[in-house]
């Protein structure tokens, strides 16, 4: 089965192509006309994805040295996500779907990133169940896998989500857009106890999580300084948020694996992207003696791959959506999951 994936959700316009689970291609057109305004502007993002589609569809299909008439199925994002983006992509797949008489099926960016894990190795039987920690701009999830379309959602946060604590720490910072990346590169050298920053939820025997309460402390700490002593101490203040944001991860993780008894973790987003989570979270799997996988790089952050590979596991188990499935900006993969039968630990709506 050769299936092209699209992902326009927000200022990304990419295709890709996997062929029986191996990924062929995987084109991205960022927009960097976003930069100047210190975030996505939604109308500038759907004009982008109207002019990059066709072009970014054209380089996916020959970089995996495919004809448009040797795809056998189509997947496309359709939520969640920003509605004018998400049309250009998802009306373009089905209309390339219905001229083809091909079976099509949309995707949810957020299950997406979860299929990004098994880019590189395709998933076998034994590749379950596991504990999966999605953090990405958007939301941040902690779920349990039993199969293909079978998640279980064990938390989630109840108000930012951790990327978000990243962009809005960084622009707190006087650092850029996105914030997770410039956090990091500002971080390195910079000491993680220097401020005491709260860990939410830590402690608490449900798996969410909470970030809001951090960006504050960042805000009145940051208050509390002259403009030269926050340049002067930003290394060590941007360390020290980013390690808060870690050990609260680290801490909803460690309390998903007692509940569940899971020994096998995946972590993917944008946020798994972070030297600093992937170092801290080894030593813990390292000490536990559980397994730990992350996506490659380029796969943490949006992309058409995941897309694609999440489209052929699904495509493969016999699920097809209809021509007229509309974009949902708001879409909520657990309101769409189907919880396993003997799936463990307090899941939430
Ligand atoms: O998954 P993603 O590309 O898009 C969404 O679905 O939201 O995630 C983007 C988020 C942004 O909030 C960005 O700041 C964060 O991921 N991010 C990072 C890193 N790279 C991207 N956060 C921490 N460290 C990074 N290296
Ligand atoms: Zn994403």
């Amino acid at each position: 089965m050769i299936v092209l994936g699209i992902e326009s959700s927000c200022d990304e316009t990419a295709a890709a192509v996997v062929a029986d689970g191996s990924l062929r291609s995987n084109i991205i057109t960022p927009q960097p006309d976003h930069t100047a305004y210190g975030g996505v502007v939604p109308e500038v993002a759907s004009r982008l994805h109207e002019l990059h589609i066709i072009p970014v569809v054209e380089q996916a299909l020959a970089a995996a040295g495919t004809s448009i008439h040797d795809l056998t199925g189509i997947a496309a994002t359709y939520g969640p996500g920003l509605a004018g983006a998400l049309i250009v992509g998802l009306n373009f797949a089905k209309g390339l779907a219905q001229s083809l008489s091909l079976p099509f099926i949309g995707i949810d960016h957020m299950e997406g990133h979860l299929w990004a894990n098994f880019l590189q190795d395709p998933p076998t039987a034994d590749s379950y169940p596991y504990l999966c920690l999605l953090a990405s701009g958007g939301h941040t999830h902690l779920w349990r896998v039993d199969g293909v379309g079978q998640y279980t959602l064990l938390g989630r946060s109840l108000d930012d989500a951790a990327g978000e604590a990243f962009d809005k720490g960084a622009r707190l910072l006087g650092l850029g857009y996105p914030g997770g990346p410039a956090i990091e590169a500002v971080a390195e050298k910079g000491d993680p106890q220097s401020v005491d920053f709260p860990r939410p939820m830590k402690g608490s025997p449900k798996c969410d999580f909470s970030f809001s309460g951090l960006k504050t402390a960042l805000y009145h700490h940051l208050r509390d300084l002259s403009e030269s002593q926050q340049l002067k101490r930003q290394r060590h203040i941007a360390a020290a948020y980013q390690e808060a944001i870690v050990d609260s991860l680290l801490d909803r993780l460690q309390q998903g694996v007692r509940l569940t008894g899971l020994s096998r973790v995946c972590v993917a987003g944008g946020v798994s992207a972070n030297a600093r989570l992937r170092n801290r979270l080894d030593d813990w799997a390292a000490s536990e003696n559980l397994s730990i996988s992350y996506p490659p790089l380029e796969f943490c952050t949006d992309n058409a791959a995941m897309i694609a590979m999440a489209g052929y596991v699904r495509l493969q188990a016999g699920d097809r959506s209809s021509l007229d499935l509309e974009v949902k900006p708001n879409l909520s993969l657990a309101d769409h999951s189907r919880p396993s039968q003997t799936s463990q630990g307090h899941a939430q709506g």
